[in-house]
Order: C-alpha cells, then sequence, then structure tokens
C-alpha cells in the first residue's frame, strides 16, 4: 500500500510541475505566476479541487506521441470563494504555451458542464497560444465545444475571463461570449491574429501591446472591463467581484452583513450640484455616499467615461449603479457610453440585479462622427436594455434630463419604479439656449426679448416639477436623503413581478 501511495505523489507532483522547473523559471521571469499559483490566489485557502490532473493528449503527429504532459496544459476544477462555490480552469503556459488540444478542450467543457448543473459561477484564466497546432482540426473542434457551451451558459451563470498572458486565436472568442473580461497590465494582451500576420497581410507594423495590450482593450476597444497591475491584484479584485455577483439567474443576489446605516443621511450631497448648471460636478461622490461602506466595484472604468457603472451594495444586496458623469464630455450619450451601459443593464436583468440610474445628461451627442458611426442603433440598445428589464429600477434626477435621454435613462415611461428627482433636476426637450433660439428665431437680434424668453423658458422647464405635476417623478427629494430614499424602495421593490409576453427571443438592436 506504502509503494502505490508514494507512486500516486510521485505522479501528482510531476503533474503539479507542468512543463517543468526551467520553463516555470520563465514564467516567473516574465512577471506571471503559475497556473496553479493564480488558482491558490483567486480561491478560499485550501478549497480547490482538482480535476483531470493526469489527463494527457491523445496527438501522434510531428511525434507528439514522445511530448506528454500529464495535465495537457490546464488545470481545471472547484473551490470557493468567501465560502461560495465557483468552478474554474487555468491556462498552463509552462504546458505547449497552454495551447487547446481536443484533450485539453474537454477538461474545459466538463467543467463548464460542472458548473451549468450546480449554478455556480465559472472563472476562466487565460495564457494561451491558441489551437494546439499539432492537433489540427481536432483542436478547432475542441474550441467549438467551449464556444457552444459559454452560449448556452449565458445568463444562466456568471462566466468570468481573466486574461493573464498572450491570448490568441481561438482564446480570445470564448472569453469575448463571457460576461466580463479582465486584463493585467503590461503582461497580457488579445488578438485574433498577432502582429506577424498583421504585418504579412496589412503591412502594418504593431507590438502585441499596441495591437491587444491591456491599454487598448480596456481603453479603446473595450473588449476588456478592467485592468490591473499584476497578476496579485486581478486576482484579488476578481474575488471582491465573485461577492458581487448572484450565483445564478436564479439564486437571488448575494446578501452580506452590513454596517452602514440605511438612513444615513449626507448633508454634503445638498451642496454637490453646483449653482452654474454648466459646471461640472463628480458624479462618482454620489454613487459612494449612497452604496454601504463606500464599496463600488466599477466596470469598463477606463471606457466611455461618460458614463459610470458598476456594482454596490445597499442594506447588504448587490445592486447595479448606472450613472452619467458630467465630469467627462458633460456626461452627454454617444454611442461608446450607450453601448456600455446597455450590456451591463443587460446582465444585471439577466442576473435580477436591481438597477440604480443617476442621470445628469445634456442629450445625444450630436454630429456627422456619432451619425456614422450609429448613433442611432447603439443609442437605441439602451433604450432597448433598459426598456425590457424586469429588474427593479430606481432613477434619481440630479440635475438634466434633456430630450430623447430623458427617456431612454429608465424613465417612467420605459418601466423605472421610482422616479425621484433632486430639486435641481431640469426635465426639458433641451437647455434654454438651444430652446430659445428655436421657438423665438425671429426675436433673435432683440437681446432683451431673448433674455425674458430664456428666463420664462428656465422658470417653466428646468426643474422637476413640469414631469412632477404629471407624476413622472414620484417625489422630489432632498439629495441628503438619497441613499434612505433609495434603500426603502429598494426594500419595497424586492418582490417586484411583471409578466412579458412569450417569446422566442427579442431582436436586439445589434
Ligand atoms: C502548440 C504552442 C503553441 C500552439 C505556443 N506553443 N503556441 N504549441 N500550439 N498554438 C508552444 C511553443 O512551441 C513553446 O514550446 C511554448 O509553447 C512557448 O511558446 P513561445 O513561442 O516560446 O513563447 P512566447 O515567445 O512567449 O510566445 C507566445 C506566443 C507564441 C505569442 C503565444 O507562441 C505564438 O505566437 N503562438 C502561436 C499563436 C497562434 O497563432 N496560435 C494559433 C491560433 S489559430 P516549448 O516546447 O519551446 O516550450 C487558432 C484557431 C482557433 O487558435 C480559431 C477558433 C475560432
Amino acid at each position: 500500500m506504502k509503494d502505490i501511495l508514494e507512486k500516486l505523489e510521485a505522479r501528482r507532483e510531476e503533474a503539479r510541475l507542468g512543463g517543468g522547473e526551467k520553463r516555470i523559471a520563465a514564467q516567473h521571469a516574465k512577471g506571471k505566476l503559475t497556473a496553479r499559483e493564480r488558482i491558490e490566489l483567486l480561491l478560499d485557502e485550501n478549497s480547490f479541487e482538482e480535476f483531470d490532473m493526469f489527463v494527457q493528449h491523445r496527438s501522434t503527429e510531428f511525434g507528439m506521441e514522445k511530448s506528454k504532459i500529464p495535465g495537457d496544459g490546464v488545470v481545471t476544477g472547484w473551490g470557493k470563494v468567501n465560502g461560495r462555490v465557483v468552478f474554474v480552469f487555468a491556462k498552463d503556459f509552462t504546458v505547449f504555451g497552454g495551447s487547446l488540444s481536443e484533450a485539453h478542450a474537454e477538461k474545459i467543457t466538463k467543467i463548464q458542464d460542472m458548473a451549468l448543473k450546480m449554478r455556480a459561477p465559472i472563472i476562466g484564466l487565460y495564457d494561451a497560444g491558441g489551437a494546439r497546432i499539432q492537433e489540427g482540426v481536432a483542436a478547432l473542434a475542441g474550441y467549438a465545444e467551449v464556444f457552444k457551451r459559454n452560449v448556452i451558459a449565458s445568463g444562466v451563470i456568471p462566466q468570468i475571463s481573466v486574461i493573464m498572458g498572450p491570448c490568441a486565436g481561438g482564446d480570445v472568442y470564448s472569453p469575448a461570449m463571457t460576461d466580463f473580461i479582465f486584463m493585467v497590465r503590461d503582461t497580457s494582451y488579445m488578438f485574433v491574429t498577432g502582429p506577424d500576420v498583421v504585418k504579412t497581410v496589412t503591412n502594418e507594423t504593431v507590438t502585441a501591446e499596441e495591437l491587444g495590450g491591456a491599454s487598448i482593450h480596456a481603453v479603446k476597444s473595450s473588449v476588456a472591463d478592467g485592468a490591473y497591475d499584476n497578476d496579485v491584484e486581478c486576482l484579488l479584485q476578481i474575488r471582491r467581484l465573485i461577492d458581487f455577483l448572484p450565483s445564478s439567474n436564479e439564486s437571488g443576489v448575494p446578501e452580506w452583513p452590513s454596517y452602514d446605516d440605511p438612513d444615513r443621511v449626507e448633508p454634503s450631497l445638498d451642496t454637490l450640484v453646483p449653482e452654474n448648471a454648466n459646471k461640472p460636478y463628480d458624479m462618482k461622490e454620489l454613487i459612494l455616499k449612497v452604496v454601504d461602506e463606500a464599496d463600488f466595484f466599477e466596470i469598463s472604468e477606463k471606457f466611455a467615461q461618460n458614463i459610470v457603472t458598476g456594482f454596490g451594495r445597499v442594506e447588504g444586496r448587490t445592486v447595479g449603479v448606472v450613472a452619467n458623469q458630467p465630469m467627462v464630455l458633460a456626461g452627454v450619450l454617444d454611442s461608446d457610453a450607450s453601448r456600455k451601459a446597455a450590456r451591463f443593464v443587460r446582465f444585471c436583468n439577466a442576473f435580477e440585479i436591481p438597477i440604480l440610474t443617476f442621470e445628469d445628461v445634456p442629450g445625444f451627442l450630436p454630429g456627422t462622427a456619432q451619425e456614422y458611426g450609429g448613433l442611432i442603433k447603439h443609442g437605441a440598445k439602451l433604450l432597448f436594455a433598459y426598456s425590457q428589464c424586469t429588474v427593479p429600477l430606481v432613477t434619481v434626477i440630479t440635475r438634466k434630463a434633456y430630450g430623447g435621454a430623458y427617456d431612454v435613462m429608465a424613465s417612467k415611461h420605459i418601466g423605472a419604479d421610482i422616479n425621484y428627482a433632486w430639486p435641481t433636476a431640469q426635465i426639458a426637450v433641451m437647455g434654454a439656449k438651444g430652446a430659445v433660439e428655436i421657438i423665438f428665431r425671429k426675436d433673435i437680434g432683440d437681446k432683451d426679448k431673448i433674455e425674458a424668453r430664456t428666463r420664462e423658458y428656465e422658470d417653466r422647464f428646468l426643474s422637476p416639477f413640469a414631469a412632477a405635476e404629471r407624476g413622472y417623478i414620484d417625489e422630489v427629494i432632498r439629495p441628503r436623503s438619497t441613499r434612505r430614499r433609495i434603500a426603502r424602495a429598494l426594500d419595497m421593490l424586492r418582490a417586484k413581478q411583471v409578466e412579458m409576453p412569450w417569446k422566442k427571443h427579442d431582436n436586439l438592436p445589434l
């Protein structure tokens, strides 16, 4: 018996070494952790249960039968994050560059199937060179098996991808179909085809970082939802994110103990909005003062910063927050902001996370660049996303709610349950200057008349009361009591139920 146990231990030791000491040292020299080290950091201590540690590839092409490494380039299993079950797979770059073989794909699909069956989140840690070249179509088939499962699980369990090294070819498409992608700055990059192929096909010379580093995907392309400085910080942040997320679309949001009084008043909010309506202020201050313990996990922080999206908690329960940001482009809605917020709203609705909307928006961004770029379709995405929500929706208008953007940003008319406005709110078709120049065009030469008309327009329309008189705003609230009002609204809305007509699926304006 002793012999057998020793043999088992020796085989486990061999598997744990992956591609061997030399390749592990090379991995560390690049500032990256190994697949197993990453899993250790991601999961609660000693909670990881590994599967398929001895799986090997079955390829015999190009002498591959002579080079087999147990585990075959991916470490898979399950564990816990702050006591809640998650499934995980981590590509092991030290084994055939983490490339995907038929057997490697089978390990991943096994975990995907289990995560779906157990209704628990799945997290993929990527550091890989795409399809195992020696396996040809078997590797392509393996990817397609993974992709199909990504789609089946979409909207049922949260799927998170973390890019921690190269990620090329087939390895970008599975993350692209998951809910969130995070990257590590300077050591990770994602692209469909690498710099060498780019050079051959388009004669462009680019570095891997310029083509698909975190500085591109978390800022310009919006492929990634965030970037962190190193493996350790990144994994700790993923743990934080998991704490906000439901385990599945039917589990309900997690409830954590909160020591933050839901009745807490914030007198400083009474002066957050400047007297001059054209002056910016930081909407994040409001978010941080409303959510429990100022704990806010921002999604896509560096992309389309004119809108803020992220998760917070109220009375210990997760809420999604969508907020116009007057500090950037005056909080205007453009194509990027609309797409960013639409995707976030759809995630929240799919996973039964109530949505809090803070609104200060001067409208949609005019101009040929926006129109040629499809602003109509992109803006419609956000309108569509909010309109199909069945989760509790609470909206607070802090200042401007102009034009179509008023309708889009969770107005009463498209399904919001509770609509509050601060006394500083201005709910109108447009600002005073634009409005007066159109409806009193004939008086434009007469400064006094125009000034009088402007004042008249401001008094009548640039306030929350025209909307409140019609019941479009449920109550004009004092800014300092915003947290209390929101907490009470969310509590009342817990049992919300909305029936939608049966359909196969909608036709979102993609
Ligand atoms: C087999 C691979 C591999 C692959 C890397 N390796 N990629 N083995 N198939 N796709 C192996 C290398 O042979 C090497 O083995 C080890 O992994 C480390 O690779 P290096 O090149 O030494 O590392 P590095 O210089 O860091 O470069 C990493 C890399 C590069 C950028 C990922 O290896 C690379 O460009 N790989 C190919 C990427 C690619 O084009 N993949 C196919 C995409 S097509 P040793 O034994 O020396 O350690 C695809 C189709 C699917 O994925 C489409 C589905 C939609």
